[in-house]
């Protein structure tokens, strides 16, 4: 049973004919994107909000370049021999390694995993001799932290980066760059007896609601690790005489708040926190200038999407909001 129905049949036959005969793929995106979209929103929830879900690689599972993310890795053989792994970047961890633990290895059954760093999830393979080719298939992950276990259909979310792959090799126009949250393993599903798929879903929020996953804390009573800055800039009145008016708050990795400075009008503001240094805040001339930081002798400004994944909101009724992440030892 199809979770909805993106592929049919005669999608899927120009899928594996396409190298050799001509025809045009229809590249039904709607729905199936419309799911990627909101799952990666549901990601940006769970994960802490200085690290956006994809701050440097579209493929969710890439854990080493998105390193809040972690990749699930799903197997069955011979339409038996379940088997799933959790790689994060604090290493892997597999289940059912000897494949004989898995008790609802069969087409509709579900089995439910925990993992320290996702939390609860479960694996239920739908189908039989799905799209993905002979064996049991069409795995639906869910993860108890995305969405209270929304149904992630891993194959029609491989299938989207099967299409814009296919799509990039034709060299046609406006294929779609992700992110891509699942992937299949093997291009040619019908090969060998195995079938795996990968996806990649967020580690789970260090300060998840309803989660008491607290990091401990050291002596100054912050988790050291990666820190966050969120600052609102509130618009001059008067452009000609004014200063910006700021009011930031600092984040440790728990995602607590350990220092924060009401309203300040000054363009440097100096914020004391649990921090043993002191953090700056710097506001520039007009508008359109981002804002200076400085912690630990390292500075950045709020363009700074590569190292401290800063995001900028627009101006909205006289003030925007802004976020950047740092290392906080
Ligand atoms: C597994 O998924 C199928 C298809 O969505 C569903 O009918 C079935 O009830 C699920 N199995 C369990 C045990 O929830």
């Amino acid at each position: 049973m199809k979770t909805f129905g993106l592929y049919p049949t005669v999608m899927v036959v120009a899928l594996f004919f396409s190298e050799v005969t001509a025809i045009p793929i229809i590249r039904p995106r709607a729905s199936g994107w419309d799911l990627a979209t909101e799952l990666i929103k549901l990601f940006a929830e769970i994960l802490p909000i200085a690290m956006k879900a994809f701050p440097k690689d579209a493929d969710a599972w890439n854990f080493q370049r998105n390193p809040n993310m972690c990749e699930i890795e799903m197997e069955t053989t011979d339409g038996a021999n379940c088997y799933v792994s959790v790689r994060c970047n604090d290493g892997l961890r597999k289940y059912n390694e000897g494949k004989a633990t898995w008790n609802a290895c069969y087409k509709g059954g579900r089995q439910y995993f925990n993992d320290p760093r996702i939390g609860d999830f479960s694996v239920n393979f739908t189908d039989t001799d799905g799209i993905d080719g002979q064996g049991l298939t069409s795995p639906v992950l869910q993860v108890k932290d995305i969405g209270d276990w929304k149904a992630i259909p891993v194959t029609d979310l491989a299938f989207l980066k099967q299409q814009d792959e296919d799509c990039e090799a034709r060299n046609g126009a406006n294929c779609g760059t992700g992110p891509y949250i699942c992937t299949w393993l093997h291009f040619y599903h019908e090969d060998g007896r195995t079938r795996r798929w990968k996806c990649g879903v967020p580690k789970r929020g260090l300060n998840f609601p309803g989660l008491d996953s607290n990091a401990p804390t050291n002596e100054r009573g912050y988790r050291p690790g990666w820190c966050g800055v969120h600052v609102t800039q509130y618009q001059k009145p008067d452009p000609s005489k004014d200063q910006y008016r700021l009011s930031a708050k600092l984040i440790d990795q728990n995602q607590n708040e350990i220092g924060n400075t009401a309203d300040v009008i000054e363009p440097k503001v100096e914020l004391s926190s649990r921090l043993p240094l002191p953090f700056f805040v710097k506001s520039r001339a007009v508008d359109s200038d981002p804002l200076d930081f400085e912690y630990d002798g390292v500075k950045w400004d709020s363009n700074n999407k590569n190292n401290h994944f800063c995001s900028v909101g627009a101006y909205d009724s006289g003030k925007r909001e802004i976020d950047c992440g740092f290392t906080c030892n």
